[in-house]
């Protein structure tokens, strides 16, 4: 018997490479750029926070967590969306820790996704809504958000419902686009939900703490849509911890039975030190609230100081990314142009083309903003020399 051969695969995501953001910083970092592409923030977190976590370790807080979280995050977090919402969730039966947002909205698609479901999404798309639909044989319908304003097209979403729409996922704030939604986008929704009642919405709320003008229009405060969604949130967005990777799920708990089987199997439970951090976090004290005013003076800064280059800044009203039109500047493709002034000018960006489906390319570039107020100047002084 020979053993000199290895076995073949056939990749499941044969059309998955490297990803942008790897390219990016990898190229930022070959050319000392600064980098202004991953969306990760480089300065401190809170030092109560940073206690706690030492506090857990030396309370033992190292074992196994329970598999859906630990109760006392989960009637943290039931707390917190009381007030927030006025809602009142079963911290046993509607909320589940995550490892991240990604592995919560990979479950959620895993618990209900079969194969030939169609899931509507909107590109510009965050990165991992497209794979996950696909691993579960689902069909994603990507529909593209308006330009220049980067809002969904409700009509068109009527249009392209069929008898095999399973999913439509939204993100609210949004990544990359920097929009939020009003309650007219509530309403239709709404509108969709009661037209097609077999509709399950997966609404990716990550940036819920960072808007900047108006109240969030969560899928949680609506009646009609609330039974119906599994809603993702993340940590490492509100206290500036991407590197921790925990997020959570809220579903009614017919939803949540079902993600729970996913979850268990694909990650069981997730770090209990810093659970046992954020729920005593969370139970005294609010800083963290104060993260909006806090990212609206970066905004601000930012924003402000852009005014005097040839780049064309779009909406921001949320999250920490703002999207800029260099048209006037060159008529390169988004790639190209991001990658030369990577290079050439010392700050790297995030194309916006490769959140499309169809590669799109509207010569827009997204700059991450959560960033020291110095690397913020320095990049400034480099973009307006563009
Ligand atoms: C829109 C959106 N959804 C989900 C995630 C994933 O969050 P996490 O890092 O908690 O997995 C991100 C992270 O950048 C995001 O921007």
């Amino acid at each position: 018997m020979s053993f000199d051969t290895i076995p073949h695969i056939t990749s499941k995501l044969p059309d998955v490479g490297t990803t942008i953001f790897t390219v990016m910083s990898a190229l930022a970092n070959e050319h000392d750029a600064i980098n202004l592409s991953q969306g990760f923030p480089n300065f401190n977190i809170d030092e109560r926070l940073k206690d706690l976590v030492k506090k857990a370790l030396d309370d033992e807080q190292v074992q196994y967590a329970p598999m859906p979280g630990r109760l006392d995050l989960r009637e943290q977090l039931a707390a917190k969306m009381f007030v927030q919402h006025g809602v009142a969730l079963n911290p046993d039966t509607e909320i589940t820790i995550a490892a991240g947002a990604t592995q919560a909205i990979y479950s959620a698609i895993a618990a209900v996704v079969k194969a030939g479901d169609e899931v509507i999404m909107f590109d510009p798309a965050y990165d991992c809504y497209d794979p996950s639909v696909r691993l579960h044989g689902g069909v994603p319908v990507h529909l593209n958000l308006t330009f220049p304003d980067y809002r969904i097209n409700w009509e068109e979403v009527n249009e392209r419902i069929t008898p095999k729409t399973r999913m439509i996922m939204v993100n609210n704030p949004h990544n990359p686009a920097g929009t939020v939604w009003t309650i007219d986008d509530i309403k239709a929704l709404e509108e969709l939900c009661i037209k097609y009642p077999e509709l399950i919405v997966l609404s990716d709320e990550v940036y819920e703490h960072i808007q900047y003008e108006g109240e969030h229009q969560s899928v949680l405060k609506s009646e009609i849509l609330r039974p119906r969604s599994f809603v993702t949130y993340s940590f490492g967005k509100t206290f500036h911890v991407t590197g921790w990777k925990v997020g959570y799920t809220v579903a009614p708990s017919f939803l949540t039975t079902e993600l729970r089987k996913m979850h268990q199997f694909n990650v069981f439970c997730v770090n209990n030190t810093i659970q046992a951090a954020l729920a005593e976090y969370l139970s005294t004290g609010s800083e963290w609230m104060q993260v909006a005013p806090f990212y609206k003076e970066k905004r601000d800064l930012f924003l402000g100081a852009m005014k005097n280059s040839r780049f064309k800044a779009l909406n921001c009203e949320g999250t920490y990314f703002s999207l800029f039109d260099y048209s006037a500047i060159s008529d390169e493709a988004d790639v190209d142009f991001a990658k030369r002034m990577t290079i050439e000018y010392k700050v790297a960006s995030i194309p916006v083309s490769v959140f499309y489906k169809d590669n799109t390319d509207n010569k827009v570039v997204r700059f991450c903003f959560a960033k020291e107020d110095e690397t913020l100047t320095k990049a400034i002084m480099k973009l307006c020399k563009i």
